[in-house]
């Protein structure tokens, strides 16, 4: 983990780079992979301007992992993560931990008071229910029947202090 580093700003490179991520996971639908890439270009195209904020994690100027978020517009102060992915040889190693620690003190430097993260019910989300649950977020909601019968919705949410 000594050789990571982290960078907010985006280069055209990852657009390659996030769709080897999230394909290469094997855990997204053809549908999650496009919005993947559509909010790393809403990003490339409009900088600043853009609502998506990222992330990226670098070993050895390879991208390993990253995250993506954003203010949710009128509001004071909550963020949305939109996205966090770790490349499938880094899983299991705490950066994912760290890449969320990190986006959390961004964000509060930003004035940020509340992150919330979506996940799905499905057993296939276990993992992800777990990793949020170990960084300390509080399932809050739960709308039921969300994605498609069975497979309900849970948003997760932190108070940043
Ligand atoms: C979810 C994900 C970002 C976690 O990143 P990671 O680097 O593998 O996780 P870490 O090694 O930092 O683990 C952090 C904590 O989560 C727990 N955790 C992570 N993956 C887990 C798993 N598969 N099963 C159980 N617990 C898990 C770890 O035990 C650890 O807890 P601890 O610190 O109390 O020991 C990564 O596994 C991933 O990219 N998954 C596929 C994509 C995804 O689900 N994204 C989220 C929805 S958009």
């Amino acid at each position: 983990m000594d050789t990571i580093t982290y960078r907010q700003n985006i280069k055209p490179s990852d657009l390659g780079a996030i769709l080897n991520i999230v394909e290469g996971s094997g855990f997204f639908s053809a549908a999650e992979i496009d919005l993947a890439r559509e909010l790393a270009e809403d990003r490339l195209d409009h900088g600043q301007q853009s609502s998506y904020q990222f992330l990226f994690a670098e070993d050895s100027g390879q991208v390993v992992g990253y995250t993506c978020y954003g203010l949710i517009p009128a509001t004071a102060g909550s963020y949305d993560l939109y996205w966090i992915a770790v490349s499938d040889a880094m899983r299991g190693r705490g950066l994912g931990k760290i890449l969320l620690q990190k986006t959390e003190a961004l964000i509060r430097g930003m004035g940020g008071k509340q992150l919330y993260a979506e996940t799905s019910s499905r057993d296939q989300y276990a993992p992800t229910q777990r990793f949020y649950e170990s960084c300390h977020y509080i399932p809050e909601a739960i709308l039921m029947d969300f994605y498609a019968s069975g497979d309900s919705k849970i948003i997760y949410s932190k108070v940043l202090k």
